[in-house]
């Protein structure tokens, strides 16, 4: 019985290091769960970014972020997600998590700004900081930012 235990002990170790490339490359599992609850999700994923991601338009995104929509007091100068300490719930997402940007919709983005993420410091911003028109410019920002 100890033997198998050990045995156990050594394939599960094994398996570990033979994983972890995958596990770095999307550090938290848990951040690619929807955020959006299922009864909207529909609606959210069929929300599409009417402005194209030319240079210019994700330069005006890349200003809103930096400023008026102080996105980088928690996502960070380089948008990696600062680890704030005492924030509620969960850290600030890191945009550059190639994991994240493919799982997620723009429409599932659009509804965070819209309705911010539950339990957490990511706030509503729409429409007391950004316009909907700013916050898809922001958003072809935070696209733009995927390694
Ligand atoms: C006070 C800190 C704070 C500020 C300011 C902030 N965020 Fe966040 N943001 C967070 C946190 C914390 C999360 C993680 C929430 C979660 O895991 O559900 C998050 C998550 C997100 C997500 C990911 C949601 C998802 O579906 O995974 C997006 C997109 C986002 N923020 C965009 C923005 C933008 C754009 C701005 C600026 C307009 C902004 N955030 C400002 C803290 C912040």
């Amino acid at each position: 019985m100890r033997s198998v235990n050990k045995a156990g002990c050594l394939i599960g170790l094994v398996a570990l290091l033979w994983l972890n490339p995958a596990v770095s490359e999307a550090a938290d599992p848990e951040v690619l769960k929807p955020r959006v609850p299922e009864s909207q999700m529909a609606e959210a994923r069929s929300w599409k970014n009417p402005f194209p991601p030319t240079p210019e338009n994700i330069e005006k995104g890349k200003a809103l972020f930096h400023g008026k929509g102080f996105c980088v007091t928690c996502h960070g100068m380089d948008g990696t997600g600062l680890n704030i300490e005492g924030l509620r719930g969960k850290l600030p997402r890191n945009f550059t998590d190639s994991a994240w940007q493919a799982v997620r919709a723009d429409g599932e983005l659009l509804w965070i700004l819209k309705n911010g993420s539950q339990g957490t410091a990511m706030a509503p911003f729409i429409p007391l900081v950004l316009t909907e028109d700013e916050a898809w410019h922001v958003l072809l920002y935070v696209r733009s930012l995927k390694k």
